[in-house]
């Protein structure tokens, strides 16, 4: 899929300003309780971003093409802040396992398949489609460690139009010695990365040492020193396994909580920072990650997996957390953020029965964790189509789902929980109509 409109870079536009108009059913997510309708409306875009949105289109505009999507949905793309691409062909398996044995017996063989650029050129395409295939516009993305392989999938996002941040991972221990990196290779590689994409327009890199164990002391300070001397974001793994911390603990015993190794090195919010999972923090951890605002990213479908557990969202949500969604793939098995919306709703009600003061999650605050809330940890204004934001956006004709005599909530919610990518007909990155 390529931007079908003459621009420089990556959906920037081109020189001389370009407004488009596009009509249908607008719709957004506001803040965490509000998801915003404009029935019948014109969204008015210049430069590939929202100027505002109209029920009745003012007269300088009358004469503007309109492309009229009619009885469809227009919505933002969705916002991924956590999944592995060169795990896209590992999904649905292992799944009988938890977190350790699942990277020792299939991820850890299955990315060392990655040193082949061959191989990753493949996968990496397959995975790229499939991303906007489910209409990710936006997303968090974990390489391997092999910087040419990481390389291919940054060319593809920017030659197809993914937004976001993509890592070359990190791991000098704990790790098969098909997958360890010298830490000085690790880090001087992690730095040819930053030099050669940082000033990209829309898809960037980002530091990432897989998860504390697998990180000796001298890469997590190598890698912190380069999150701060470029001011590159950061994100990892935290608290999401108990046999997992266990093993923190052992690698790490003089410091005295998980999160406390990041933040040591000055991976804990020092840059914008990301860490996965937190099923387990602790509420001197949880603290921490609201003082540093760090995001914690919920991946509901691979704590499910890997026996896990459940992330206690309303919990954090309610101590004024930064929360995004991820898909974890492939410890998640599917692509679709609006899965991913569900089984969030669905497992904070089972934890809701357990925990009878943490309520459920509501349908606004699921979209909104999926949508702006995510966007809001990336430097472009993504996840919404308020005035100012990118027009990233989904096209969604839900004739197929049933009778569209409804309102539109319904119609968003019946989307998220009964459609698939078929029902997505178009996407625009930027304003460009991808092909
Ligand atoms: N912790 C460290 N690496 C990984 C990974 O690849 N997936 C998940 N789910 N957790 C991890
Ligand atoms: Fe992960």
């Amino acid at each position: 899929m390529e931007g079908n409109e003459k621009k420089t870079e990556q959906g920037q536009a081109s020189q001389s300003s370009r407004i488009q108009v596009i009509k249908g059913h607008i719709l957004y997510s506001k803040d965490k309780d509000t998801i915003q309708i404009h029935e019948n409306s014109y969204v008015l875009v210049e430069d590939g971003r929202v100027v505002n949105i109209y029920k009745t289109l003012p007269g300088e505009y009358v004469h503007c093409p309109v492309t009229d999507y009619q009885n469809k949905l227009i919505a933002p793309g969705f916002v991924d802040l956590h999944l592995h691409a060169p795990q896209f062909s590992q999904r649905g398996l292992g799944m009988d396992m938890t977190l350790m044995d699942w990277l020792n017996t299939y991820t850890f063989p299955h990315e060392g398949k990655f040193r082949d650029s061959t191989h990753a050129e493949k996968i990496y395409e397959k995975f790229t489609d499939s991303l906007l295939q489910h209409g990710t516009l936006n997303a968090a993305i974990f390489g391997t460690i092999h910087l040419e392989s990481t390389k291919i999938l940054m060319d593809i996002c920017l030659r197809k139009n993914i937004g976001g941040y993509i890592g070359k991972v990190n791991m000098d221990r704990n790790c098969p010695d098909f997958l360890r990196e010298t830490t000085q290779e690790s880090i001087q590689e992690t730095e040819a990365f930053i030099l050669e994409y940082k000033d990209n327009y829309r898809m960037k890199p980002i530091i990432s040492p897989r998860f504390a164990p697998t990180s000796t002391v001298g890469l997590l300070d190598g890698l912190g020193k380069l999150a701060i001397k470029y001011n590159i974001p950061i994100q990892s793994h935290l608290d999401e396994n108990t046999g997992e911390i266990e093993f923190v603990r052992e690698c790490f015993p003089d410091i005295s909580s998980y999160a406390g190794v990041y933040d040591k090195f000055g991976l804990f919010g020092q840059a914008p920072t990301l860490m996965a999972h937190c099923v387990h923090l602790t509420d001197t951890e949880a603290k921490l990650l609201i003082e540093n605002s760090v995001y914690a990213v919920h991946c509901p479908d691979s704590n499910a997996n890997l026996t896990s557990g459940i992330m206690p969202v309303r919990k954090w949500l309610d101590m004024g957390m930064n929360i995004g969604l991820g898909t974890d793939i492939g410890a998640g098995h599917l692509v679709s953020i609006a899965k991913t919306i569900v089984r969030s709703i669905q497992l904070s009600k089972i934890n809701s029965i357990y925990h009878k003061n943490e309520k459920a999650l509501t349908l606004e605050e699921a979209y909104y964790l999926g949508t702006k809330s995510g966007g809001r940890f990336f430097d472009s204004k993504v996840g919404s189509l308020e005035k100012g934001y990118y027009f990233d956006a989904l096209i969604i004709d839900d004739e197929s789902l049933g009778d569209t005599d409804i309102p539109i909530i319904d119609r968003l919610q019946r989307f998220l929980y009964c459609g698939d990518d078929r029902n997505i007909v178009d996407r625009y990155f930027s304003g460009n109509l991808l092909t």
